[in-house]
């Protein structure tokens, strides 16, 4: 099964010339049949299943994971099928196989690229040792509303984040080379808006101007398709009238015309025919039309392209062509996972699931995946050694399935280390630990415990809380109005309090949390998206300081859900609003018909920022950023330059930061943000230690899609800021030349 490596560009004309030579061989039934993609799921091949195969009607199954079940179907299509063409067999492997990851929400804390590829490594290889080749992730969708329930799975709400982390996801699916047995193809999805559902409601429209979709949603999809991904999956969503899964502009003229783009594109699930629900088409035929007229090369699980295709051709309403490419595009990706020279997979070659370095990957993928929110009197770390009595309390210290998060098909929550166990085999014995669950579910409103909870925290020296959502609550179709703590969390948290113990809270979530009635409740908050098989452990060496704390918010948390959308980047407006002309609520004059200091954007009982902002995260030791500095204050365009900040670890613990660079470009043929990352670094100092952290810009990363939709740089001013969130006030200026 070894492969050598080959030069990527011979590669390329080989797989081309391989694809034009099958399709030559290939029958009109037979290219269709390449379009579409079956559910099996059951590891049960019911015989109209293995007659589609062998009649060369189906390109690709989903959701198989039995080895000898999926080897079975590979022969059914390789040795039973007239062309004998290997079959795509996809799953969403989400955040982990076997061995699950911090929810991608969560990976996205860590702001660490080696992280993410390595996590995305090892269920690349626990999944391909089940026969699967073909993952739906990672999800690139820019998701700026914490309603919604695939917030989860996404990077966050920032367009370069997402490119970032979703291109190392794509490397350690991929590998280096896809034809290894240990690799994957990935699949970017969902092209493109998804994450703009009106009201944070999954599957709603989403109305998404073109200048607003090309500087804000698609920038991932473009890094993924730069980055190599194989495969891109089409939103469920309408967009200004023309479902993704129809819509030609994304699909034809931006992802082929001008990204070039040569892999697959599949529907998502039944996709095609729900064009007919959204009213867009008046039948299945004419779905099927649509969506392959518009440039959807497979159908996942429906049947339109099976039942009409065909006749379209024959009808000469669909060029033949158009078929032709299709299948192309799904048969270059089955040449290029070296499906043809290795259709079957022997599980015994590749490394078993939750070995020791799947193990220690996931680990360390929680630990950078927390998030220190506030950390009052330096409640953390614990200290064991002055420690007698410590309570643990709530509803996911000790919920195994909980703590793996949303679309774990393959997740075993046999292999989860709960907080509480890790706790209790990490700590000395002389700590004595009480378990309280307080709440039966995240969500439990039932108060019963409370008692039990407050006599465990009064006889304890400190309280650690655990907090959040459990695993249903977020995820596809799971989202919430309301996203303050679910149940009556609140309330334990304040009953909790009445003990007056030093109090912790980790709060472990599927999405960005409204934490303003528990915020000053609690000593110190440990902030994470459910992280996974080793959260446990990951939990316990930041509770007790055998980590420090790195993570930074991948998303702003609003101080109240009427704040959403409420995001770092957005545009300054005409009436941008300052701390000296906000008025709140409570400050109005009750004999003043207007308010002093003018009318400025922003709410009068929430104010116009953010709880805590996007890239916040404070760590065990104290970074102090200073001396911000250029190397020349002016460059031309196609030139770069240098911007760097000294940074300090003013404590005496050696912790690693995560340095952020921003941008704002002060004005433009569009209005721009008013900031925006450009550049992040993870740095780990010594006590103590001073270093300069450098960014290089060039005019590229300055580029924007202007008035006319063209991405250019534009001359101006710009100021960049460096810090270690995006309220970061330390700032320098610089001017581009044209
Ligand atoms: C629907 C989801 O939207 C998509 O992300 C997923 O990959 C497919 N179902 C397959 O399960």
């Amino acid at each position: 099964m070894s492969q050598t490596s080959r030069d990527p560009a011979s590669l390329t004309v080989e797989v081309d010339d391989r694809v034009a030579s099958l399709l030559a061989e290939m029958t009109l039934a037979e290219k269709i049949g390449q379009m579409s993609q079956i559910n099996i799921g059951d590891s049960y091949i019911h015989d109209y299943q293995a007659d589609a195969i062998r009649a060369g009607r189906v390109g690709s199954v989903l959701n198989e994971v039995d080895v000898r079940v999926v080897n079975r179907l590979q022969r059914l299509a390789v040795e039973e099928s007239r062309v004998g063409i290997p079959l795509l067999v996809g799953r969403d492997v989400i955040h982990g196989f076997q061995t699950v990851m911090p929810i991608p929400f969560g990976q996205a804390m860590s702001w660490n690229h080696d992280i993410v590829r390595a996590g995305a490594r090892v269920a690349a290889r626990e999944a391909a040792r089940s026969g699967v080749n073909w993952t739906f992730a990672p999800m690139i969708d820019v998701a700026r509303d914490p309603r919604w329930g695939r917030i989860a799975e996404s990077f966050g709400e920032d367009p370069y984040l997402a490119s970032e982390l979703g291109r190392a996801m794509v490397e350690g699916l991929q590998g280096d080379d896809m034809a290894s047995p240990e690799s994957i193809a990935a699949c970017a999805k969902h092209f493109a808006g998804y994450g703009a559902a009106e009201s944070g409601r999954d599957y709603a429209t989403t109305n998404i101007p073109e200048n607003e979709m090309r500087n804000v949603y698609l920038r991932p999809f473009k890094a993924a398709v730069d980055g190599g991904v194989s495969t891109l999956m089409t939103s469920f969503s309408d967009i200004d009238g023309v479902p993704a899964t129809a819509n030609e502009f994304l699909l034809r003229e931006v992802l082929r015309d001008e990204w070039n783009f040569d892999g697959l594109v599949v529907s998502d699930w039944d996709s095609i025919r729900q064009l007919c629900v959204h009213g867009l088409t008046e039948n299945d035929e004419a779905a099927a039309f649509e969506a392959a007229t518009a440039g959807v090369d497979m159908e996942m699980h429906g049947d339109a392209y099976a039942r009409f295709l065909e006749g379209l051709v024959e009808q000469g309403r669909v060029n033949p062509a158009l078929i032709d490419a299709a299948a192309g595009n799904i048969l270059r990706i089955k040449f290029r996972l070296g499906l043809f020279e290795n259709p079957y997979t022997d599980p015994e070659a590749l490394p078993p699931p939750g070995n020791a370095d799947a193990l220690s990957t996931a680990r360390e993928a929680a630990v950078e995946s927390a998030v220190l929110l506030k950390n009052e009197h330096r409640a953390l770390p614990l200290d064991a050694s002055s420690l007698e009595s410590l309570a643990l309390i709530g509803p996911l210290a000790d919920a195994p399935r909980d703590q793996l998060g949303t679309w774990v098909f393959d997740g075993d929550p046999s292999m989860s280390i709960t907080p509480l166990a890790a706790i209790r085999s990490q700590l000395p014995g002389s700590v004595a630990t009480e378990y309280v669950r307080a709440l039966p579910t995240s969500r439990s409103r039932d108060v019963a415990g409370f008692d039990e909870a407050v006599a465990a925290a009064r006889s304890s020296d400190a309280v650690i809380l655990f907090l959040g959502e459990e695993a249903i609550l977020s995820g596809e179709a799971h989202s919430r109005a309301d996203i303050d703590l679910p149940g009556a969390q609140v309330e334990l948290v304040r009953r909790v309090r009445e003990a007056g113990k030093p109090t912790i809270a980790v709060i472990m979530t599927g999405r960005p949390l409204t934490l303003s009635n528990v915020v000053d409740q609690v000593d110190a908050i440990l902030f994470l998206g459910h992280p996974g098989t080793m959260g446990g452990p990951a939990i316990a060496d930041l509770l007790f300081g055998v980590a420090s704390p790195s993570g930074k918010l991948p998303a702003s948390l609003p101080r109240m859900v009427g704040q959403i959308p409420i995001y770092y980047c957005q545009k300054n407006t005409g009436k941008p609003p300052t701390p000296d002309t906000v008025v709140l609520l409570d400050d109005i004059d009750p004999n003043a018909d207007q308010l002093s200091t003018g009318m400025t954007a922003y709410h009068l009982d929430a104010g116009y920022e953010p709880l805590f902002p996007f890239g916040h995260g404070l760590s065990y030791a104290l970074f102090i950023y200073e001396n911000i500095g250029l190397c020349r204050d002016e460059m031309h365009i196609g030139e770069t330059l240098t911007i760097s900040a000294d940074l300090i670890n003013a404590s005496d613990r050696k912790a690693a930061e995560v340095a952020q660079l921003y941008v704002r470009d002060l004005y433009g043929s569009v209005t721009r943000p008013v900031r925006e990352l450009k550049g992040f670094k993870r740095v780990e100092l010594e006590p103590g230690e001073r270093r300069r952290v450098e960014f290089e810009i060039g005019s590229d990363d300055l580029a924007f899609y202007g008035r006319d939709n063209r991405l250019a740089a534009e001359p101006g001013e710009f100021h960049a800021y460096i810090g270690g969130s995006s309220a970061t006030e330390l700032m320098t200026a610089f001017r581009l030349l044209a």
